[in-house]
């Protein structure tokens, strides 16, 4: 079953590329950079990855991503991952990226996205690999801000398949962003929002009506509203699965409660991906036997599960066919 798994053509849809920073990167960084880390070593670092919930998370994710400096971290972070992913047997890479988390340490917009663009050739060229890219808003800070780095994206608006929203959840409801979201769909670019990880099924709502997004960012707490659920059912909604986050944030007491069958059941398009694969216990791969070993899965559901990320992808139709 690993074999297949491996072998199995994965789209991975929902990426934190800020998550994907291994501490032997990070360390190699700080060095590089002259910045200091709370942490002695690698292990030391590792052994404090132990969450409670979302926030105590983005607490050292946060501080994490204060080694990124310069278009040469953001490429080399890129690739980092992108290596990883290719050799476990994943094609296509959708990346969010956190530009406000990078504005306030004064790292600006045109660092991060040559970085990220010189990776992304790079991985097409030498791996076969594709990539989209997803610029994400800090649910957490103000609408205003969120406006200010659209506008400041123009000379990037071309090079967006998306823009997302991510962060603090609780308290912080899609609605506080409808003009942001109304400005990048004028702009002809597609909205994708976390929504319903801690958050109640009511963001799950507002992120569909208010928003008007094409895929729902985890979105596991729709299960406590049947409504909800048939809605998405009938709408084709994508959720965008991450079972070993939901774990490791404690959105699920153990792997075995998750309610991914759930959700399949319910008739749902669900996909597997690794949210911020450093910091959760592996990535596309390891989220794949993790559900396998949970669930006992046959090959056509992970076959399935694959095949909705390839659907719901921002590629082009031929790069789709050629996938499939
Ligand atoms: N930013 C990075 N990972 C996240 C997650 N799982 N939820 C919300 N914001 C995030
Ligand atoms: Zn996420």
């Amino acid at each position: 079953m690993r074999d297949f798994l491996k072998r199995l053509p994965k789209a991975e849809l929902h990426l934190h590329i800020e998550g994907s920073l291994e501490p032997e990167l990070m360390f190699a960084l700080a060095e590089r950079n002259g910045v200091a880390l709370p942490y002695a070593s690698v292990e030391e670092a590792r052994a404090a990855y132990d969450f409670s919930d979302l926030q105590s998370f983005l607490d050292l994710y946060y501080q994490g991503m204060s080694v990124l400096r310069t278009a040469e971290d953001f490429h080399d972070l890129a690739m980092d991952y992108f290596r990883r992913a290719h050799a476990e047997g994943v094609v296509h890479v959708e990346m969010h990226f956190d530009p406000q988390a990078h504005r306030i340490r004064g790292i600006e917009l045109p660092v991060v996205m040559e970085g990220l663009s010189l990776a992304r050739r790079e991985a097409e060229r030498e791996l076969g690999l594709s990539t989209a890219l997803i610029m994400a808003f800090l649910r957490d800070r103000d609408a205003e801000e969120a406006m200010a780095v659209l506008e400041e994206a123009a000379p990037y608006w071309e090079m967006l398949d998306a823009v997302g929203l991510d962060s603090a959840e609780r308290g912080n409801p899609p609605e506080k962003f409808v003009e942001v979201f109304e400005r990048a769909a004028r702009l002809g670019i597609p909205r994708v929002a976390h929504a319903g990880e801690e958050g109640p099924p009511d963001y799950i709502r507002q992120a569909l009506d208010r928003l008007d997004v094409c895929r729902i960012d985890h979105g596991v707490r729709c299960l406590e509203d049947p409504d909800l659920v048939a809605r998405l059912r009938d709408e084709g909604v994508v959720l965008t699965v991450c079972p070993l986050s939901n774990v490791r944030l404690k959105v699920v007491e153990r792997i075995e409660a998750h309610p991914l069958p759930r959700l399949l059941e319910a008739g749902l398009r669900v996909t597997l991906n690794s949210d911020d694969p450093a910091y959760f216990g592996g990535g596309m791969l390891a989220n794949f036997e993790a559900c396998q070993r949970a669930f006992g899965w046959d090959e056509a559901t992970f076959i399935q599960l694959a095949g909705t990320a390839i659907e719901a992808a921002f590629i082009s139709d031929a790069r789709r066919t050629e996938l499939r």
